[in-house]
């Protein structure tokens, strides 16, 4: 495909607190449309994916392995875009930029801060390409979650005013809420408590097709004793991460259950796998009621298991954003190409009414190529 003047190709490079590796989307975004013209991912090497996961705590010399994973992080985005410009045959002078949102291994808005390790300028300088990054931080200086980003985008993608609501299902659960104005916020865990337990117990980095929790059985007591924990009952604006939702927090829980009524390892993965249903449907009921149907995207969705609870906790229609022309895999990477051209474009994404920030600011920082 040769760039004409209509076309604006972007890139959108992903990758999310399930630390599962990178997706990537080439895409047109000239003259209003938003469409998909390549998709690639890449699984992240097992040694950084421990190293990222590691480094969500704190350790010895971190400073350094931040900077050497940010490296390795970097690299892998580069290979993704070199695979999206082959698959869509563009120069990499024919893209505008590449937005990049670097792997979250801090989220502490309340203290003022959050932390995407990345390495823009290595990027930059190893495809020839504009990057976009640090998208969240400018909206935390604002007072904001810096959280979720992709609500405008969703808006801008699938519509508002008619009862839809976009739900991601990465290692977090978000919704945006498409009304005007458009709201989103972080429901708790998606797929990020039941990965890390399948990779305890099992050794594997998630439960293909949910058929390990569907040898399981929900356990009530533990179901309940997690229900409990308080960020649950408060109200958006509100975003999460490891720093709750992390084993430490499953184990606390599962090691005040009574002795005598301890679930097996399979019963946890089922109860996880409803904690996240019940909790994404308790937040539709209570804070989008008027919701009628609901887009899923993200890794979670190919999860029939998890696909079969949502929709039976929800209160309205389940299905995915395939059915209105965006693959699930790609619809965060997307977002990441559309607010990068937000900002070269000076066009405030970050949303007050979504993130609680004092007023709207553009998000990212700006490379050249
Ligand atoms: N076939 C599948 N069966 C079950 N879970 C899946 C499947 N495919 C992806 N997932 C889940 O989706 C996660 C990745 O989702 P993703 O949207 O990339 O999240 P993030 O944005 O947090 O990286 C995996 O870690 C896994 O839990
Ligand atoms: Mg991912």
């Amino acid at each position: 495909m040769a760039p004409d003047r209509e076309t604006e190709p972007y890139i959108g490079l992903m990758s999310g607190t399930s630390t599962d590796g990178v997706d990537g989307v080439l895409a047109d975004l000239g003259g209003g449309s938003i469409r998909v013209l390549a998709s690639a991912g890449l699984a992240l090497p097992d040694g950084l994916r421990h190293e990222l996961l590691a480094l969500n705590a704190p350790g010895p010399d971190e400073l350094a392995r931040a900077a050497r994973a940010a490296n390795a992080l970097a690299d892998c985005y580069a290979a993704v875009t070199h695979d999206l410009l082959a698959r869509a045959g563009l120069p990499a002078s024919g893209v505008r930029a590449i937005g990049a949102h670097g792997q979250t291994v801090r989220h502490a808005p309340e203290s003022g801060y959050t932390l995407q390790i990345n390495a823009p300028a290595r990027l930059a300088e190893r495809t020839g390409i504009a990057v976009v990054a640090d998208f969240r931080s400018r909206d935390v200086a604002a007072g904001g979650q810096g959280a979720p980003l992709v609500p405008a985008f969703h808006a801008a993608r699938f519509g508002c005013g008619a009862g839809r609501a976009v739900l991601n299902l990465g290692g977090i659960a978000n919704l945006t809420v498409l009304e005007d104005p458009v709201r989103g916020f972080d429901t708790g865990p998606a797929n990020m408590l039941m990965d890390a337990w399948v990779l305890k117990h099992l050794g594997l980095p998630y439960d293909r097709d949910g058929a390990w929790a569907a040898q399981g059985r929900c356990h009530d007591g533990l179901l309940a004793a997690l229900l409990a924990e308080p960020w649950f009952g408060l109200a958006p604006p509100k975003s999460t991460g490891r720093d709750l939702f992390s084993p430490a927090w499953l184990d606390g829980r599962l090691a005040a259950l009574p002795a005598g009524d301890r679930p097996a390892p399979a019963d946890v993965q089922a109860t996880l796998l409803r904690l996240s249903a019940d909790t994404i449907a308790g937040a539709v009921r209570r804070h989008a009621p008027g919701t009628r149907e609901i887009l899923a995207c993200g890794g979670g969705a190919r999860n029939p298991v998890f696909m079969d609870a949502l929709a039976r906790a929800l209160p309205c229609r389940l299905t995915t954003t395939d059915a209105y022309g965006v693959p699930a895999q790609d619809v965060e990477a997307l977002a990441f190409a559309w607010l990068a051209q937000a900002h070269l474009r000076g066009r405030p994404a970050c949303l007050p009414a979504v993130t609680g920030a004092r007023h709207a600011t553009i998000a990212g920082c700006l490379y050249p190529a």
